[in-house]
């Protein structure tokens, strides 16, 4: 996709975003134009360095470190993984937890292979390459088999279908019971807050006029429609929130 940095363009691009200031609202998903950072097939996204702690202190509070009554371990499965960078920092805190990544651009696909590869406890897959507005059975996942879903950064930077997809997919493929836990800057009551968002959401739309900062009140209607019930909101730096989903 074009918003993410090539290796070939990195020194331009790179010479030109440094120039730049960032504000707050970056770590919402502008910074992943022009500020990624290139290191042999590793990339490094300055949003995703910043913001995996505070989702990584997050998580702690809600995925459960230990497998079920079969004695098998849960499964995480990362939509959107981007540069890899947030399962590499989560799983090892998560030993007894499997890490999916999935990604929709390949050209993204040998950078989280990377942080796969190099993750210290072995328990983040291969990445798969995933379109989330197909079904995941596509791509080998049975119904009621997922644990978890994690999404970050990915609903308000691609067209609403794949906001669709990813709650007919978690409402489908995640057991019951199981949870959906997305990241990014969400509207509520029609109203997006404060005016960096508003700014970011303008410039959002101006690259792409399906994208967009959704609302809450519209991702619990959909979520509705996916037997998806919304059970908790948790406010995130930068005017960020993450929501808990669970599946009834
Ligand atoms: C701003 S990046 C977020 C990356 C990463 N989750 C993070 O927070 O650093 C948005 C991601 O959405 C992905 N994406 C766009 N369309 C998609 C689709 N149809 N299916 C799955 N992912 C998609 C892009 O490829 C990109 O990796």
């Amino acid at each position: 996709m074009l918003f993410f940095i090539s290796k070939a363009t990195f020194s331009t691009q790179i010479l030109r975003a440094l120039s730049r200031p960032m504000s707050k609202s970056q770590d919402a998903g502008t910074n992943y134009d022009g500020h990624s950072n290139v290191s042999g097939e590793k990339l490094v996204y300055p949003a995703a360095s910043r913001n995996k702690e505070p989702i990584l202190q997050v998580l702690k509070r809600f995925l459960i470190n230990d497998g079920d009554e079969t004695n098998e371990k849960p499964l995480l499965v990362e939509i959107a993984s981007g540069s890899g960078q947030h399962l590499f920092h989560f799983a090892p805190c998560f030993p007894e937890i499997t890490f999916q990544p999935t990604e929709y651009d390949e050209s993204l696909l040998g950078s989280i292979t990377y942080y796969a590869e190099n993750c210290p406890t072995k328990n983040i897959l291969k990445p798969l390459h995933v379109d989330i507005s197909n079904k995941l059975s596509k791509y080998g996942f049975k119904e009621n088999s997922i644990d978890y879903i994690y999404n970050a950064n990915m609903i308000h930077i691609s067209p609403y279908e794949c906001t669709i997809g990813l709650f007919e997919n978690a409402g489908i493929y995640l057991k019951p019971d199981a949870l959906m836990i997305t990241y990014g800057p969400y509207g509520k009551d029609g109203i997006i807050t404060p005016e960096s968002n508003i700014e970011f959401n303008a410039s959002l739309k101006a690259r792409d006029p399906r994208w967009g900062i959704r609302d809450i009140n519209d991702l619990v209607q959909l979520g509705e429609q996916n037997n998806l019930s919304l059970m908790d909101t948790v406010e995130m730096p930068a005017n960020n929130k993450t929501l808990i989903w669970k599946k009834n």
